[in-house]
């Protein structure tokens, strides 16, 4: 599903973020990604849903080298990969049920069908007062429930949450938690970075390790 070649990232010359990481993600799995703050966390998920190309080292996805994408292939590859932002990156001029429906709008879905399925997450995420709402008045929990919402509402086989419950209470977490397992039970491979170690106690998923630009990937207690 997703294979890293001695991938490293440099934001300047000489400094390297990432350095020689090479990765297996096998399809349908779920990997926490833990590490300190600075270590590069947010930097290597970027470079896996293809918001940044890495300074070195190949990346494959679905079987595909897209290292090198020209532009006109990257929009179909990105429609197929969920992504939570740690800093959401909701659009501030659409309303909050506009960018839960955005991937749906612009794969061409019925406008009716769209209504349909923001309704129904609007209502799982308990936002469904929020439909006209735009998000820059939301609290940073709402915002990251809307980033929720728009990740998973076309199903993408492939979901990419940086943080996704960092701004959550306890209670709703646990919910989302719960709805990253269906969604992986149901087949989508899910990268979560988090820092909350108790929460990574709780599941019995393996974590990939990112200290001083290298990943050490920790198995699951059997
Ligand atoms: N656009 C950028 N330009 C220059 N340096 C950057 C840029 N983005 C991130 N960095 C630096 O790269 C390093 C890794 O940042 P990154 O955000 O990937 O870390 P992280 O592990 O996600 O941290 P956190 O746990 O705080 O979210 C940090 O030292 C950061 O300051
Ligand atoms: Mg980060």
């Amino acid at each position: 599903m997703i294979t890293c070649y001695n991938l490293s990232l440099e934001y300047t010359p000489g400094h390297k973020v990432l350095r020689d990481i090479s990765l297996k993600i096998p399809q349908g799995s779920f990997h926490f990604l833990t590490g300190p703050s600075g270590a590069g966390k947010s930097t290597l998920l970027n470079i896996l849903s293809l918001a940044m190309q890495p300074t070195q080292g190949r990346l494959a996805l679905f079987g595909k080298d897209v290292t090198y994408l020209g532009r006109e292939e990257l929009p179909e590859l990105r429609r197929k990969i969920g992504t939570v932002f740690q800093d959401y990156k909701l659009l501030n001029h659409l309303t909050v049920a506009e960018n839960i429906g955005l991937p749906l709008k612009v794969i061409g879905e019925p406008q009716h069908e769209i209504n349909d399925k923001v309704d129904e997450l609007l209502e799982w995420i308990g936002m469904r007062q929020y439909h006209r709402v735009k998000p820059a008045t939301l609290s940073g929990g709402e915002k990251q429930r809307v980033a929720i919402a728009r990740a998973v509402i076309n199903n993408p086989p492939l979901l990419i949450a940086d943080e996704p419950s960092g701004n959550l209470d306890p209670r709703l977490a646990k919910r989302f938690m719960y709805l990253f397992e269906s969604l992986n039970k149901m087949g989508t491979t899910i990268i979560f970075a988090t820092h909350d170690t108790e929460l990574i106690k709780g599941f019995n998923h393996p974590v990939l390790d990112l200290k001083e630009g290298h990943v050490r990937e920790v198995k699951a207690a059997a």
